[in-house]
């Protein structure tokens, strides 16, 4: 099953440097692909997350790889960890333990793809861990997971429980509506980045994307 998940996204992805980390190497659906364009019917994975990189992720990866200090000998949690970038990152960044966690398999599977391509090795996890105590991790990395707002309201709520018990949570986000205002208040803002407005329709019209991290 894994070696036909594998050869799929093989297949349909592309190694791609365009992006806010071009020091990583991504296995991604661009506009270069043919499923780019492709009528729903005929994309054979669902709801593939994992083939974009995301703008809020792009921005979480981009802070680690400029502040090393943020994840340098911590025990790092990627929580809807997509493509993997922000894993990758904390690896490379020499975190002393990194765990990519996605409930899609496709997206863990792509993680090991991109990890491997990058020479990095994260263990990899598809639990729902959403209200878990995750109490073997001490910095948790959130990429652009606020653009639902139910879950906005779970995420967020977790998030806090994490945070009063001690741990570094980071988000990456480039504005989407669950990130509202009086959440933004409870929050610092770490860095801004500007995306390219070559890669503004991989970026969904997005032109900035902000790293936040939750206040103590
Ligand atoms: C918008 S994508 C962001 C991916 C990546 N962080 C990035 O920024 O490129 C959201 C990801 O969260 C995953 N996801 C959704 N609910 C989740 C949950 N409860 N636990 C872990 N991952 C989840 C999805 O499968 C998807 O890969």
């Amino acid at each position: 099953m894994l070696k036909e998940m594998t050869s799929l996204i093989l297949k349909h992805t592309i190694a791609s440097r365009s992006h806010l980390t071009p020091e990583l190497v991504l296995r991604l659906i661009t506009p270069a692909c043919p499923l780019w364009r492709a009528r729903e019917e005929e994309i054979p994975f669902k709801d593939p997350f994992w083939a974009f990189y995301w703008p809020g992720g792009q921005a979480t990866a981009r802070y680690i790889l400029d502040n090393s200090g943020v994840v340098e000998n911590r025990k790092v949690l990627d929580v809807g960890c997509g493509c993997g970038a922000g894993s990758i990152a904390a690896a490379k960044m020499k975190a002393k333990r990194v765990v990519a966690n996605d409930i899609d398999s496709y997206a863990v599977a792509a993680t090991n793809i991109n990890a491997k391509l990058n020479d990095v090795t994260v263990e990899t996890s598809v639990e729902n861990l959403i209200g878990d105590p995750c109490k073997e991790f001490d910095t948790i990395l959130i990429g652009d997971m606020f653009y639902d707002e139910a879950f906005a309201n779970l995420l967020f709520e977790w998030l806090h429980t994490l945070n009063a018990d001690g741990k570094t949570v980071l988000i990456g986000d480039p504005g989407r509506h669950g990130l509202t205002e009086s959440r933004r208040r409870r929050m610092s803002l770490l860095a801004r980045y500007e995306l390219s407005p070559s890669s503004c329709e991989e970026n969904n019209g997005f032109t900035h994307s902000t790293v936040w991290m939750l206040n103590k």
